[in-house]
């Protein structure tokens, strides 16, 4: 049990229906739920969002499903508030939710940059600007923010890796300025990780044969899982990772290595 007693809110979690292949925030509630968490999942998706938190408590995990557009200041305080009512206390934020886009710096408007920035950075500059009060109130706190191979190494659309390479770096920035109040701030790097968002993008590179050779780029051989997202998301966010903040966690089967 090691999330035992913590309530944690977690974006981007709709896709964590069972018997589907679930994204990297929807694997997360599972193995939190698992490990003793109280959760409140967050999502643009209602549907599925709230069918996730319903198989949830029907295996007898404490779950509510918030909507939530993580672009959105209000949303954000609404979702803490919302946490803080029905369990008491916030003790873990996982920033997980994300879109994906494909396109070089010439090929790209303003409104694509724009949403990208909104998405992966100012989503998670608002996430925690909202959950801090209430992790300073709770004695502190573990935040994981989902970042991307992509904030570290060049790999992927110019407008996608800024937004990733911006919340890397905020991450540091939160870490340094909460380290004192008991707020641990660390950022996950996920390398091609097999999930709907990148089944519904890249979907030419989840089956072979097409000749897409990204699998073949990684050293370990093979696109990553949701669930092996989750375990370090899941340590980061546990006691066990009391002394890591400020860290940048990469998980990529090698490609960064390279
Ligand atoms: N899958 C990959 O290969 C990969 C690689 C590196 C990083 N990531 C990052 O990991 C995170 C999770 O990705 P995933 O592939 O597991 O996704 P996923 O399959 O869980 O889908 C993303 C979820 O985010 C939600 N979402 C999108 N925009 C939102 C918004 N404005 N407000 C609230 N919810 C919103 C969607 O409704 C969806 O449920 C993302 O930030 C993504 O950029 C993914």
């Amino acid at each position: 049990m090691r999330l035992k007693d913590k309530v944690a809110l977690i974006s981007g979690a709709a896709r964590g229906l069972k018997g589907e292949v679930m994204g990297i925030g929807g694997a997360a509630a599972w193995l939190f739920a698992q490990e003793g968490a109280r959760l409140v999942l967050a999502d643009l998706d209602e549907e599925r969002g709230e069918a996730t938190a319903a198989q949830l408590r029907a295996s007898d995990a404490e779950a509510v499903f918030v909507k939530l557009d993580a672009t959105n200041a209000v949303d954000w305080q609404h979702a803490v508030s919302l946490a803080v009512q029905a369990f008491g206390r916030l003790d873990v934020l996982v920033n997980s939710a994300g879109t994906t886009h494909s396109h070089s710096v010439e090929g790209l408007d303003l409104q694509d940059w724009n949403a990208q920035m909104d998405v992966h950075a100012k989503s998670v500059f608002l996430g925690m600007k909202h959950s801090v009060p209430a992790m300073l109130e709770s004695g502190g706190g573990s935040i994981v923010n989902i970042s991307s191979m992509a904030g570290i190494i060049a790999v992927s659309s110019a407008a996608y890796a800024a937004g990733k390479g911006a919340s890397r770096i905020l991450t540091k920035a939160a870490a340094l300025q909460y380290a004192k109040d008991g707020i641990r701030v660390n950022s996950v790097h996920p390398g091609w990780t097999d999930t709907p968002l990148a089944r519904s993008t890249m979907h030419h590179i989840m089956t072979d044969g097409s000749g897409d050779t990204r699998a073949q780029r990684v050293p370990l051989g093979r696109l990553g899982r949701a669930g092996e997202i989750a375990r370090a998301v899941l340590f980061l966010a546990s006691d066990e990772a009391s002394y890591i903040t400020g860290a940048e966690l990469v998980i990529d089967g090698g490609v960064t290595a390279q």
